[in-house]
């Protein structure tokens, strides 16, 4: 049985095939071209459709983390504070604190770059295809403190359903109500 490729087309629209989809035509013409071995192609086709879910992975997981920018230690600058324990960032940036389930905490003067290193940190998590949430500490105890009991344990769990839980300002205290505060110090 032969298909055409419009009807292949179709067929892997119905299997949710979108990164073979996208890329059919090409690898066939390439095949074509090259007298390339099915199984060769096969695997590139493959690839493809492994590739377009690991990039739809972390963009999802991008959008559900509740981060709002891609920070990187590339264009972080070093040279803005040499007493910065620069080792220490980069084997945080490693993420084996997460692969062996360790805590991890930032402690610093105001403006001296840990909510950034933070926020890269996070965002490498996410490119690694962790699931992660980014929470400033006074909004998410506000909003936790001002939920109607109901909804309280559902929030909980929202943050609890994570790999890695980033509390940034954790002790911030200025302004976290007793209420919320009692779940940090139970
Ligand atoms: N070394 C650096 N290189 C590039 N940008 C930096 C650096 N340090 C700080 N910044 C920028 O300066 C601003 C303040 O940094 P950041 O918010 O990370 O500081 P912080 O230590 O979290 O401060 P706070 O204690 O007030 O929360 C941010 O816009 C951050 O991107
Ligand atoms: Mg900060």
């Amino acid at each position: 049985m032969t298909m055409t490729l419009p009807e292949i087309d179709r067929c892997l629209r119905q299997l949710r095939l979108s990164g073979i989809r996208d890329t059919l035509e090409t690898r066939v013409l390439q095949a074509q071209g090259a007298s390339q071995p099915f199984l060769e192609t096969f695997c590139l086709l493959l690839q493809d459709e492994l590739d377009r879910r690991q990039s739809r992975l972390i963009a999802r997981r991008y959008q559900q983390s509740g981060l709002e920018e891609k920070l990187t230690l590339a264009e972080f600058d070093w040279s803005f504070n040499p007493t910065l324990p620069r080792q220490a960032c980069f084997q945080l940036h490693a993420l084996k604190f997460v692969a062996v389930g360790e805590n991890a905490m930032f402690i610093g003067k105001p403006g001296t770059g840990k909510s950034h290193v933070a926020k890269a940190v996070t965002y490498q998590a996410i490119l690694q295809g962790h699931k992660v949430q980014y929470l400033e500490a006074d909004d998410f105890f506000h909003r936790y403190a001002l939920s109607p009991a109901a909804q309280r344990e559902a929030r909980l769990r929202s943050i609890f359903d994570c790999d890695v839980l980033v509390l940034d300002d954790l002790f911030l205290a200025r302004t976290i109500p007793d209420e919320a505060g009692a779940l940090l110090h139970p």
